[in-house]
């Protein structure tokens, strides 16, 4: 195991009716504040209406920031920084799921910055310091609300890249399970699908002497096993929700990878099919996960896939590696199209077109391979993408 300082700075509320908690911590930094949230569906579940009552309750006063698309766009930060520039704020409170708190967070640290907030996506160097910001999940997916990462898509370059700085991360984050009871099947699934996603990155490593971290891991891969469907099937179920959203935040949080050093693949290749073609993150990742796996699969790797077929899937293992291996392999796709997702890129509008294009972008974004767990370069990659097809 590595070296590694622990620090998951953001505090967090778990559980129903935790929104009352929200007047009192924003408190600790402002009384104004911008309120940031997507589409629209806070406005119909009733969440927007919880989050004004408390602020007005409170007397903090708020402008606002809507619109913010799945996949945000660089543009929704420009205004965000207009607005807290001009209106004197000092405080950003998402309420959302992963497009909308990572919007905020880049609004936070381009805040701080003279130029293009964009330059930061491309260059977290010249991140200094962020305003402080708070979260009300309303989607399990991208652990956005314990991490201090986000990312960013630009429509004119086409690119969608991540950046992170310490002084990003929530300083609090509300997790109200009730608040994803709306949550419609298919983003649902692609949320599991995204968890899993997070987990495989940090799991699949070699070699790292990480017993403790790999069966972290196991038990966020088995929750959402567990719980995946029966959350589509029955989205109410409390259970299934909670479950689900605090595995979001420790799959992502640094639980998981502290004494590790995993560097993603699977995010890499994804980024490049929701920048070209403004795909759902978890359903890219669904579909190139299967793929990926047995493209790296090999003598040196094995052993990694039969601990997961063996501790995730409970397959017998007194199979033969390749076999164990193989079949927990079919297991996560079953189990991703048992979820409702689509399995192959082309059901998602995207043919061979720009294969080349993205394959050669996912290397040229990662510096020259994608990965550590089985280093990817520009043919792995393409390879890849063509398997998913
Ligand atoms: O926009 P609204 O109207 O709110 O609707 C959203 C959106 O259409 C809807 N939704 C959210 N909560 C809902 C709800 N609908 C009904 N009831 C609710 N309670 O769901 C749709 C998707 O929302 P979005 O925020 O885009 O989803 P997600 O949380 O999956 O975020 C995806 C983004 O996060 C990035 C992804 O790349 C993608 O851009 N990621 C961020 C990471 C991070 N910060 O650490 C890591 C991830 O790997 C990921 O890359
Ligand atoms: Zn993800």
């Amino acid at each position: 195991m590595l070296n590694f300082n622990y620090s998951i700075p953001t505090k967090i509320f778990f559980g129903k009716g935790q929104i009352e908690v929200l007047g009192k911590q924003i408190k600790e930094y402002s009384s104004k504040v911008l309120l940031t949230y997507g589409g629209g569906s806070i406005k119909r579940n009733g969440v927007y209406d919880d989050v004004v009552r408390v602020l007005k309750s409170e007397g903090i006063e708020f402008y606002e920031l809507g619109g913010i698309d799945p996949n945000p766009r660089i543009d929704s930060v420009r205004e965000g920084i207009k607005i807290c520039r001009e209106e004197g704020i000092d405080f950003i409170l998402a309420v959302g799921g992963g497009s909308t708190i990572d919007c905020s967070k880049v609004i936070a640290a381009g805040y701080y910055y003279d130029g293009d907030p964009w330059d930061l996506v491309i260059d977290k160097a010249k991140i200094e310091k962020s305003l402080p910001i708070g979260a009300v999940l309303t989607l399990a997916a991208t652990g956005s609300e314990m991490d201090s990462g986000a990312v960013i898509t630009n429509m004119e370059t086409k690119q969608k890249l991540g950046v992170g700085h310490p002084s990003m991360a929530p300083k609090f984050s509300i997790l109200d399970p009730t608040y994803t009871f709306t949550v419609p099947k298919s983003q649902t699934a692609a949320g599991v699908a995204d968890i899993m996603s997070h987990t495989f990155e940090n799991y699949f490593t070699l070699n790292d002497g990480a017993y403790l971290q790999n069966r972290l891991a196991e038990a966020v891969l088995k929750t959402c096993i567990n719980y995946g469907k029966l959350a589509i099937d029955k989205p109410e179920n409390y259970e299934a929700r909670a479950n689900i959203m605090w595995a979001s935040s420790l799959a992502i949080n640094g639980l998981l990878s502290y004494g590790k050093k995993p560097v993603w693949s699977v995010h890499a290749m994804e980024h490049e099919l929701s920048a070209h073609y403004d795909i759902t993150h978890g359903v890219g990742l669904a579909i190139l996960t299967p793929h990926w796996m047995e493209y790296v699969l090999d003598d040196e790797r094995v052993d990694k896939f039969v601990e997961y077929g063996v501790n995730v899937w409970e397959i017998d293992k007194d199979k033969g590696k390749y076999a164990i291996a193989h079949e927990a392999i079919d297991k996560t796709k079953e189990f991703f199209i048992s979820l409702g997702i689509p399995m192959s890129l082309r059901e998602v509008g995207i043919g061979e077109e720009n294969l080349e294009k993205m394959a050669r972008a996912a290397i040229y974004h990662k510096g020259g391979t994608v990965g550590n767990f089985k280093p990817l370069i520009y043919e792995d990659v393409l390879e890849i993408y063509k398997a998913a097809l």
